[in-house]
């Protein structure tokens, strides 16, 4: 899986990588930047996602894709569908161009709008990926907690990166007895919680 990452795809990370990197640094405005994982995040994700569970699996948070792209090589490994949401009609415009460019519109649909609105639909959800505005992470966990199958692995990130914002969602979720949850010190600081 991430000793044969396809080529289309391998093309796009790399320029999804380049432009990320450039707007931390050109002045590109926070809701413009992609603020994408960085690659070794990336890896570490489809790994959880390979083994997690059988279910779909959600991405909150698409951006242009980038983190998808790395759950693709999991979904199709599994054999599952990747749903990932996003809210900004530009951010979508970009995913799906690196949904066609990666060769991954099997595999992952980008829907445009706000998570919390399409919660109702989800049950028996093998992974789940929350990279969102950090206000909406408890709205999230919460609606998603119990969408997940016994097993389903949900990772946050950037709970070491934004951990003031995040503490009282990091506290909620290490104190909530439906799941086994702890932070992981790498990137940006991951939290991953097992369902029970
Ligand atoms: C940090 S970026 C995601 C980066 C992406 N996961 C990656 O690594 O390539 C966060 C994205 O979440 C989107 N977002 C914020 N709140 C959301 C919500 N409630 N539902 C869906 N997307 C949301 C933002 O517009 C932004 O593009």
């Amino acid at each position: 899986m991430l000793r044969d990452v396809p080529a289309a795809m391998a093309a796009r990370m790399a320029e999804l990588e380049a432009r990320d990197a450039a707007d931390r640094t050109d002045g590109t405005a926070h809701l413009a930047r992609l603020r994408q994982v960085p690659r070794a995040t990336g890896e570490f994700l489809a790994l959880l996602c390979a083994a997690a569970p059988p279910g779909p699996a959600i991405e909150i948070g698409t951006s242009a894709g980038y983190s998808a792209m790395w759950l693709a090589l999991a979904c199709r490994e599994t054999k599952r569908q990747l749903t990932s949401y996003e809210v900004l009609a530009e951010k979508v415009e970009l995913a799906r161009e690196t949904l066609r460019l990666a060769e991954i519109e099997d595999v992952v649909e980008v829907v445009h709008g706000d998570f919390r609105d399409d919660a109702s639909r989800w049950r028996g959800v093998g992974f789940c990926f929350l990279d969102a505005e950090k206000d909406v992470y408890e709205d999230c966990y919460g609606l998603v907690v119990d969408a997940m199958a016994s097993g389903g692995l949900i990772v946050a990130d950037n709970v070491i990166s934004h951990a003031a914002e995040l503490e009282s969602f990091v506290a909620r979720v290490l104190a909530d007895e439906r799941v086994d949850a702890l932070v992981v010190p790498m990137g940006k600081g991951e939290l991953v919680a097992r369902r029970r």
